[in-house]
């Protein structure tokens, strides 16, 4: 063969190599691509190209194809199996992500599918960077039977192996269906996106044919459902673009794997405007906004919040001291009294476990009632999911360090990360109130043949909840026996908890040795 043949084959071969690219590339053709984008929605390629910095996505098993014979799947090509593979960086990050492309079946998961999936899951926990999954998908290939059901298993095992040792982000932007909210429901954080996403395991088909209710996919499990109602959600966002500016932050905040501390940034002051003496009213039943506190004493008063439409008695978030992560929880004042209660016991949980596990340091701010009472709640199990955060914030080996602004009582006092759990360190405000239960309800207790025979039991209650009040409603009986650390002014707050990080950063415990412990999930 001559040269110039030799080159012209080449050529050829250069050339096939970019028709069959591009046939591949434009996933379910132009028609299924504009009804994508009328929807608001870009497609799974223009989708990890948004999240990735540019031009940094490599996308691998371009060319794998599916081996279904059933149902005519043997006449239909469905290019790239319908999902983009690949790794990138975010913020300068690696990581491994896929897009499932809705233009190609529906996004659904067959075999091949799945093991495109399973392949980069492989490589992210081999290589130790976060996964990001980008879910837009009708679940389970319904052609291909058991194997798309094998499919998703082998996702579900993967996500569960890799829990605590990579970061898992999961996306959905689309119609999720079975599996396809499975998978996210297994990873540490879910994005959604308002009127694109939709999550349930049946849809609104199945609901009509077996209980005869007509129900839309949005009222049934679109986005503002799954981050206001459910919780299944942990970031919402206006549209697709916010989404991925969402998790850019996120990624900034959280570390690779297990192994590695996230990446420190340089140290900064809070922001004037955030004045940790002037966040808390003086009337200590005047409500304020916990994140205020937060802002008050974190780098650049930047505090990132999580869950922030779910159970809104309970704050959790990112933020940074010194240059380097912290997880916070506080209770919110702002909202039922900042009570715990089922789902912020969930939340607060889940949230410590993942710090606890990617080794960020928990700081706690704590001003609550304690646990909400009533039948609904007793009912819904507030007993077996207010035992989560005892038993998270105990496990939990990382510093932790708890500053109580105001009320800690009952229960809710030692769930907060007290002493007890197993505190690093514990602050409390002169204000701070510290006792079992509230003035009133204790007085009505303990009080209650005191006030009952008075000649005037009104006076007598005031009185005895005063007497009660002066006794117990400081931090100073805690402080005395050692169960508060040290008793600080709102402005030395900042300092104490730089302090008190700074010094824990070597900390090191070790556990009974054991398999695993038995969380009540
Ligand atoms: C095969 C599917 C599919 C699926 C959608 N498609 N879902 N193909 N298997 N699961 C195909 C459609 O046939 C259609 O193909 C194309 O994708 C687009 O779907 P549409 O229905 O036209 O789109 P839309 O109206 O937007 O509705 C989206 C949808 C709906 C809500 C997701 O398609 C739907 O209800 N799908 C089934 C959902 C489901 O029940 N999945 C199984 C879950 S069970 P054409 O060729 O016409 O373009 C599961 C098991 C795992 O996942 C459980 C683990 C615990």
């Amino acid at each position: 063969m001559s040269r110039d043949q030799k080159s012209q084959s080449l050529g050829q071969k250069i050339n096939d190599f970019l028709t069959r690219t591009r046939k591949i590339m434009q996933g379910g053709g132009e028609k299924a691509i504009q009804k994508q984008q009328a929807q608001g929605k870009l497609t799974a390629r223009d989708r990890v190209a948004t999240l990735c910095d540019d031009r940094s996505f490599h996308e691998y098993d371009l060319f794998v194809e599916h081996n279904c014979r059933d149902f005519g799947m043997d006449q239909k090509s469905l290019p790239g199996d319908g999902v983009v593979t690949g790794t990138g960086t975010v913020q300068g990050h690696p990581v491994c992500c896929y897009a499932q492309d809705f233009t190609v079946a529906g996004g659904s998961l067959g075999l091949a599918h799945a093991r495109k999936i399973t392949k980069i899951m492989d490589h992210a926990l081999k290589m130790g960077v976060p996964l990001i999954g980008i879910n837009d998908s009708g679940g389970a290939r319904i052609q291909e039977g058991v194997n798309s059901l094998a499919g998703y298993g082998e996702i579900f095992y993967r996500n569960t192996m890799a829990s605590g040792v990579i970061p898992q982000i999961s996306v959905i932007l689309g119609p999720c269906a079975g599996g396809a909210v499975y998978s996210p429901a297994l990873t540490d954080f879910v994005f959604v996106v308002d009127k694109i996403s939709k999550m349930f395991i049946t849809g609104p088909e199945v609901i009509k044919t077996v209980l005869g209710e007509e129900i839309s996919m949005e009222d049934l499990g679109g986005a503002r459902v799954q981050a206001e109602v459910s919780g299944n959600a942990h970031f919402f966002a206006e549209s697709e673009q916010e989404c991925f500016e969402q998790i850019k932050k996120l990624v900034t905040f959280i570390p690779w794997n297990n192994r590695k501390p996230s990446e420190p940034f340089p140290a900064k002051a809070p922001r004037a405007e955030f004045k940790i003496d002037q966040v808390v009213p003086d009337d200590p039943r005047k409500p304020y906004d916990i994140r205020d506190a937060a802002r008050a004493v974190c780098d650049d008063s930047d505090f990132f919040e999580i869950q922030a439409h779910w159970a809104k008695n309970i704050v959790i978030g990112f933020a940074r001291m010194d240059g380097k992560t912290v997880g916070i929880v506080g209770n919110q004042p702002n909202f039922l009294a900042g009570v715990l209660d089922v789902d912020a016991s969930d939340k607060a949980a889940r949230f410590i476990r993942f710090c606890d596990a990617f080794d960020i340091p928990l700081v706690s701010l704590v001003d609550m009632p304690g646990y909400l009472p009533g039948v609904d709640q007793e009912h819904a199990g507030v007993i077996r999911h207010g035992a989560k955060i005892l038993y998270a914030y105990s496990e939990a080996t990382v510093p932790k360090i708890t500053l109580i602004l105001r009320k800690a009582y009952g229960g809710g006092y030692i769930a907060m990360c007290s002493r007890h759990l197993g505190a690093d360190f514990v602050f409390a405000w002169p204000q701070a109130e510290i006792a079992v239960m509230g003035p009133e309800g204790a007085a009505n207790i303990i009080f209650r043949k005191e006030i009952t025979g008075a000649a005037d039991p009104e006076a007598m209650r005031q009185e005895k909840i005063k007497e009660y009040q002066d006794k117990f409603a400081n931090p100073f009986i805690a402080a005395r026996d050692g169960h508060v650390d040290a008793v600080i002014q709102p402005e030395e707050t900042r300092d104490f908890l730089l302090h008190a990080l700074n010094v824990s950063r070597n900390k090191h415990v070790s556990r009974p040795d054991r398999k695993h412990g038995i969380p009540p999930f």
